[in-house]
C-alpha cells in the first residue's frame, strides 16, 4: 500500500503519469481522443460510468473535461492509485469534475442500477473480461439517458496478414526473441497469430468469448467504428533498443503513423476497435 501512495502522490510520480497518459493517447485514434478535448469535450458536466477503469486514468482525463465520473473495478489496490492520484490532482491543481471510485465484480451486474442516469458509459478493454456481456450490456442501456452515449474499445483477433507483417518486423527489430522464435513465427502465422491474441493476458481474458459487437448493433444505434493497431501494440512490448532507448518514442510513433496509414488504406485491420453508439428507445 505504500507503493501505492508513491505512485498517488509524490509530484515526479504526478508528471511520469501525466507524461504515460499522454503517450497512450498519442497511440489511440482520434474518435477516443476527441472526447477529451478540453475545454469543448463533450463530457463536460456530464455524468459518466465507466466499466473497467483499472487505475482510472481515463475516469481523470474525464474529469479533466468537468466530468463526474463513476468509475467501477474488480481490482481493490489499483482502484485506490487511482483514488490516491485523483485526490492529489484535485488538491494540487484543481479538477473541474470529480471520479468516485467504486470496488464490484461486473459479474455481479452493476453496482449501480438507477435507470436512465448516465449520459455516457465507457467501457475500455474490458467487455471481453465479462462473463456475460450481454447482461451487463442490457443493464448499461438501462442506466443511459435517452440519446445517452456507449463508447467501448477493445481487441479483435489478429488477421493473418497483419500476424505475417508482425513477424517479419519483429524478425528485422532488436527483441529479447531468439532468430529461430522468429523465423518459425514467420514460417507458422498461426503461431503469431496465437502469440499476438494472447498478448497481454490475464486471468479474466477471453472470459465471455463471444462478439460482442454484435450485441451492441442489436441494443444500440452505432455512430462511428474503426479498428486501430494492427501492429504497433506487439512492436511496443516487444522492441529492445539497449543504447538507443531514447529513440524508442520516435521510431514506435513512426511505426504508428505507419500502421494507421496500413489500416486506413484497408491493407490491413487493426487489432482493436473503438465503437460509439447511442442508446435509442
Ligand atoms: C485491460 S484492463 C483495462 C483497464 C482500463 N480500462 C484501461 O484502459 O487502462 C481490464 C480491466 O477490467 C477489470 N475487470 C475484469 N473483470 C472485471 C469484473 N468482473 N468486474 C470489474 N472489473 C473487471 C480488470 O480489473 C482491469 O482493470
Amino acid at each position: 500500500m505504500e507503493r501505492s501512495r508513491d505512485l498517488g502522490t509524490s509530484v515526479s510520480a504526478a508528471r511520469l503519469r501525466r507524461k504515460a497518459t499522454r503517450l497512450i493517447l498519442s497511440y489511440l485514434p482520434e474518435s477516443l481522443r476527441s472526447v477529451l478535448v478540453r475545454p469543448s469535450s463533450i463530457l463536460g458536466g456530464a455524468k459518466v460510468l465507466e466499466l473497467g477503469c483499472g487505475p482510472g486514468w481515463f475516469a481523470l482525463e474525464m474529469a479533466r473535461c468537468g466530468a463526474q465520473v463513476d468509475a467501477v473495478d474488480i481490482a481493490f489496490p489499483v482502484l485506490r492509485i487511482g483514488q490516491r492520484y485523483e485526490a492529489f490532482c484535485a488538491d494540487t491543481m484543481g479538477l473541474p469534475g470529480r471520479v468516485r471510485y467504486i470496488c464490484a465484480d461486473l459479474n455481479r451486474g452493476l453496482p449501480l442500477r438507477t435507470p436512465g442516469v448516465y449520459d455516457a458509459v465507457v467501457i475500455r478493454g474490458t467487455l471481453h473480461h465479462l462473463l456475460d456481456p450481454e447482461s451487463v450490456l442490457g443493464d448499461v442501456h438501462r442506466s443511459l439517458k435517452p440519446g445517452g452515449m456507449l463508447l467501448v474499445d477493445d481487441g479483435l483477433e489478429t488477421q493473418t496478414r497483419t500476424a505475417i507483417l508482425a513477424a517479419l518486423l519483429l524478425l528485422l527489430l532488436p527483441t529479447q526473441m531468439s532468430l529461430r522464435w522468429k523465423l518459425r513465427r514467420l514460417r507458422h502465422p498461426q503461431l503469431m497469430i496465437a502469440y499476438m491474441d494472447r498478448h497481454g493476458d490475464s486471468p479474466f481474458e477471453g472470459a465471455s468469448g463471444s462478439n460482442a459487437i454484435d450485441m451492441i448493433q442489436q441494443r444500440f444505434e452505432v455512430q462511428h467504428f474503426e479498428t486501430f493497431a494492427a501492429f504497433t501494440g506487439i512492436l511496443i512490448t516487444e522492441l529492445r533498443l539497449r543504447y538507443l532507448e531514447r529513440c524508442r518514442e520516435p521510431i514506435l510513433a513512426a511505426f504508428n503513423l505507419l500502421d494507421r496509414l496500413f489500416i486506413s488504406l484497408g491493407w490491413l485491420r487493426g487489432s482493436a476497435y473503438v465503437l460509439v453508439a447511442r442508446k435509442v428507445e
